[in-house]
């Protein structure tokens, strides 16, 4: 099951989730980070960055993937995750930008970028800590609704609750690409442990779907109940729908001081 652990607001579980990634970067100066976009991971982000220049680290060896990417944005589009993991994480925290991946989301080449990636990730031995974010809809990553367990990167069509969250961030919700190409739910499932945000009570229901609903494609968030190793944090709001949430207070309370993450 995964471990949920509620927080009074989003900087103390940036604190949290850095401090996980703080961790796996002191044990493997060459540690592989799964990096999701949003506006989830930011305070994440933020705390990391901050850690990093007050103890000096060398972050110089970190390797990154992004977790997905729009299908035709230009690269230097400031709303393709390219260029928003760039400027959110990559140049903040002062990691190396040859040692940062992102799916490539150009039309030439489209059809086997999916394959290219999953290589890339094989080749830097797996992904050893993933960051995610938990959609509206229940997706992680770009899985939307029915996505197959056992996929692996390749291109997904938006669903149009996906394209209405994120119309936000673009000047029209028609300018939200239609398509991306997003790690797949297997491929989320290889890393050696996930971190799942959420925040506000918008995300309540797919919280609570991930974590105690019925294991289902329908509910793409609920693969993670098959990942031996998930950190769950979430904010009062978005845990608000959860069951069990009084035996994850109790259980983190009494959290032996050996167990870590
Ligand atoms: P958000 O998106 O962080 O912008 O809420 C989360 C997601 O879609 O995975």
């Amino acid at each position: 099951m995964a471990e949920v652990v509620v927080v009074s607001d989003q900087e103390a579980a940036g604190d949290l989730a850095a401090h996980i990634i703080l961790d796996t970067i002191r044990r493997r100066p060459e540690a592989v980070l799964g990096l999701a976009t949003g506006s989830t991971p930011l305070s994440t982000y933020r705390r990391l960055a901050q850690q990093v220049k007050e103890r000096s680290l060398d972050v110089s060896h970190v390797r990154g993937f992004a977790l997905d990417e729009y299908v035709g944005l230009p690269h230097d589009h400031p709303e393709s995750y390219r260029s928003v993991i760039t400027r959110d994480v990559v140049v903040p925290v002062g990691l190396n930008p040859s040692q940062i991946h992102v799916p490539d989301g150009a039309l030439a080449g489209i059809e086997h970028a999916g394959a290219d990636y999953e290589g890339s990730i094989a080749d830097a031995g797996g992904i050893d800590v993933q960051l995610l974010g938990i959609g509206t809809d229940g997706h992680i990553g770009f899985n939307e609704p029915g996505s197959s367990f056992a996929s692996l990167t390749r291109v997904k069509t938006l669903s149009e609750q996906t394209r209405r969250d994120n119309a936000r961030f673009f000047d029209d919700q028609d300018d939200v690409p239609m398509h991306c190409i997003t790690q797949g739910l297997a491929t989320i499932l290889r890393a050696g442990h996930l971190v799942l945000l959420a925040f506000g009570e918008g995300k309540a229901e797919a919280l609570a779907g991930a974590v105690e609903g019925p294991v289902s494609a329908s509910n793409p968030g609920s693969a993670i109940q098959l990942h031996p190793r998930v950190t769950v944090i979430a904010d009062e709001a978005a845990a608000s729908a959860l069951r069990h949430v009084e035996y994850y207070r109790y259980a983190y309370a009494h959290k032996p001081s050996w167990q870590g993450f």
